[in-house]
């Protein structure tokens, strides 16, 4: 259907560009130069890039490595999972004052091309926590993981995938907050597999889990388009 619908569609573009006096298309070949010099801003990614940092980066920082307390750092966070953490803000389902304000007017398309843009954000850790990490609490923290199966989900290194979010490396005042909501239910997941997770532990031990995955060491990013480009 949609694919017969933008056959329709070229081949009406087609028809009218044959219709175009010779004249016109060459006038228009001529100014070519400059038509293609604005081809990049119209590209989706680069658009979605600009308005990042128009709407999003002075909470979320320029790379999405956020400074701001409370507020996730989104770089290296999945497409998949960014969407669907929008369109629940959108739909009033997570609140929060400033992103329920955010996604609020956000069309499909805008919630697609801005997930997309984080998802092309490598990932970097949270700005790090001002203390060295203590051995036995990172051994807590790491015990616990296991215990609980968040390395069942969130990966062994906590990188994520798809609608699972990366969380090594978040920042530890954002993890401590939104696992205390999840488990009060304040924070409704998308799913209730989160509600599950922490519903029986220990706040305290929702606490060492912040502490251990926000030090949690994340791998350098691969050279690449992307990466910084190899030191050998
Ligand atoms: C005024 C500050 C502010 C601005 C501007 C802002 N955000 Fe947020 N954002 C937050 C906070 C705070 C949270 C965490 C909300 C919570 O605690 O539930 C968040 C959460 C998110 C999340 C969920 C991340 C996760 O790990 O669950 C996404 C995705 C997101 N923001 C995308 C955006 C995008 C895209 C824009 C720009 C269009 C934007 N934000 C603009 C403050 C902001
Ligand atoms: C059964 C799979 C599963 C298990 C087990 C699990 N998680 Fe999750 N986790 C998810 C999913 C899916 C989400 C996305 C939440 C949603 O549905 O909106 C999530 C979200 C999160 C978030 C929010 C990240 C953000 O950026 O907002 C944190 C933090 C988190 N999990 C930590 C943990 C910890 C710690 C454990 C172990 C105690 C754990 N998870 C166990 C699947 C799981």
């Amino acid at each position: 259907m949609r694919g017969s619908r933008r056959l329709a569609f070229t081949a009406a573009a087609a028809a009218f560009w044959l219709c175009v006096p010779a004249g016109a298309q060459q006038a228009s070949k001529s100014t070519k130069g400059t038509k293609a010099a604005e081809a990049p801003a119209a590209a989706p990614g680069a658009a979605y890039a600009q308005r990042f940092a128009q709407l999003c980066a002075a909470c979320h920082g320029a790379n999405g490595r956020s400074d701001m307390p409370n507020t996730p750092v989104l770089a290296g966070q999945h497409s998949f999972y960014a969407i669907t953490q929008l369109f629940l803000f959108r739909e009033g389902r997570r609140a929060n004052e400033a992103m329920s304000a955010v996604a609020k007017g956000m069309k499909d398309d805008d919630m697609r091309g801005f997930s997309d843009f984080i998802a092309t954000l490598p990932p970097v850790p949270a700005p790090a926590p001002s203390t060295p990490p203590d051995a036995a609490r990172m051994a807590r923290g790491k015990a616990l993981a296991q215990e609980h199966k968040c390395v069942f989900c969130h990966g062994a290194d906590f990188s994520g995938g798809q609608q699972v979010p990366r969380i090594g490396g978040q920042r530890e005042d954002y993890l401590k907050m939104t696992l205390q909501e999840f488990k009060s239910a304040k924070r409704v997941g998308y799913t209730m597999a989160m509600a599950e997770a922490v519903g029986r532990i220990p706040g305290e031990d929702l606490d060492t889990l912040a502490y251990y995955l926000a030090r949690f060491p994340i791998p350098p990013v691969p050279p690449g388009p992307s990466g910084p480009s190899p030191t050998k």
